[in-house]
């Protein structure tokens, strides 16, 4: 048997890797097929300078895709073994991925690669997720310790939690350089990259959700009136540092906690707005216990059953995103 998949199951999976969540909807992702292995690359061309300072959420994008990737070549029949900067001269080479044929495609491998469709990045209110406590023990068991540290916070957290959001959006409210980035990621309609305004809230949905971004509104007729205030669960995923390889590995965890919400029917809200000034940091450092780094929280709940989810978000198209090298070439 073949030990490297066709192009049209490297196309597959790479334009579903495509689909994972980034900060803004940046998609700082570039990928590189030779014939044999699979190059990730970051694309620091679309690094948000002011959003994201050090690159931190740049690398877990691009590690949220490198998960993605996996359950899409999970479900082909493929594992991924992947090497993570495997050029020191290279910092923005961030993995070589070579491929082992799996022995079987089970039915979990194929629910994770299904749900990166329907996964959507929903910022309204969301009811308290049914059935949480056994869900919670199964992805306990999922999310790879060495890749994050996964903390499920108590509901007493969620004040705290408001706080630091709160806090960060008054840090930030006369910081042109962020704002500035704002508008210009959100908010857009026709474009291949950003938040369009289908996902954007308004100030009155908003204000049913204490802990979020606070992003630019849109006017509108509220929905999901039925929930009266956000009731999801909060996880917290974290590092022991901020090395550039955790950062990969804590986007991969942040892949699989998604893909396993959405397989089980719950919405998720992946959210950064807390972790990126240090106030706030350390508010949520001081409630997953202070020896770990959080890096990322995610919102999950149970949607109304009357409730549409969200609209997908646009992506940048396969070619722009995935460069097939042809043998002679490499010659
Ligand atoms: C590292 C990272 C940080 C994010 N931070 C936030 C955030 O703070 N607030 C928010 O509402 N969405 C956040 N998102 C969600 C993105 O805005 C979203 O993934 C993107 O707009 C694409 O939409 P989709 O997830 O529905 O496909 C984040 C996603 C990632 C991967």
């Amino acid at each position: 048997m073949s030990q490297v998949p066709t192009g049209e199951t490297i196309e597959r999976a790479v334009r579903l890797a495509g689909r994972a969540p980034s900060l803004h909807n940046s998609q700082p992702w570039h990928w590189v097929f030779d014939g044999t292995v699979l190059r990730l690359h970051s694309d620091r061309t679309r690094l948000l300078p002011s959003t994201d300072t050090s690159g931190r959420q740049l690398l877990i994008s691009c590690g949220v895709a490198l998960g993605h990737l996996r359950a899409a070549l999970a479900a082909a029949g493929w594992r991924a073994q992947v090497a993570y900067f495997p050029n020191p001269t290279q910092r923005d080479h961030l993995a070589t991925v070579r491929f082992l044929p799996a022995h079987i495609v089970t039915d979990a491998d194929r629910d994770r690669a299904a749900a990166i469709e329907r996964r959507r990045t929903d910022r309204l209110p969301f009811e308290t997720p049914v059935g949480w406590q056994d869900f919670e023990t199964v992805l306990r068991t999922v999310v790879d310790p060495d890749d994050a540290v996964l903390t499920v916070l108590p509901d007493t957290a969620r004040a705290a939690l408001a706080h630091a959001s709160l806090i960060t959006a008054s840090l930030r409210r006369y910081d042109a350089a962020y704002q500035a980035e704002l508008q210009w990621w959100a908010g857009h309609s026709h474009a291949a990259e950003g938040i369009p305004a289908s996902a954007l809230i308004s100030r009155e949905e908003r204000e049913r959700v204490s802990v979020g971004r606070t992003l630019p509104t849109v006017s509108g007729d509220s929905r999901r009136t039925e929930v009266a205030d956000d009731r999801s669960s909060i996880l917290v995923l974290s590092t022991t540092a901020d090395t550039p390889e955790e950062l990969v590995r804590c986007g991969e965890a942040l892949s699989t906690v998604l893909l396993e919400c959405t397989a089980a029917g719950y919405a998720t809200c992946p959210l950064t707005n807390m972790t990126e000034l240090p106030h706030g940091r350390a508010i949520v450092r001081d409630l997953v216990g202070g020896r770990v780094v959080p890096q990322v929280l995610v919102r999950a709940g149970t949607r109304p059953d009357t409730a549409p989810p969200p609209a997908a978000t646009p992506r940048r198209p396969l070619p722009d995103i995935l460069e097939i090298i042809e043998p002679e070439q490499l010659r």
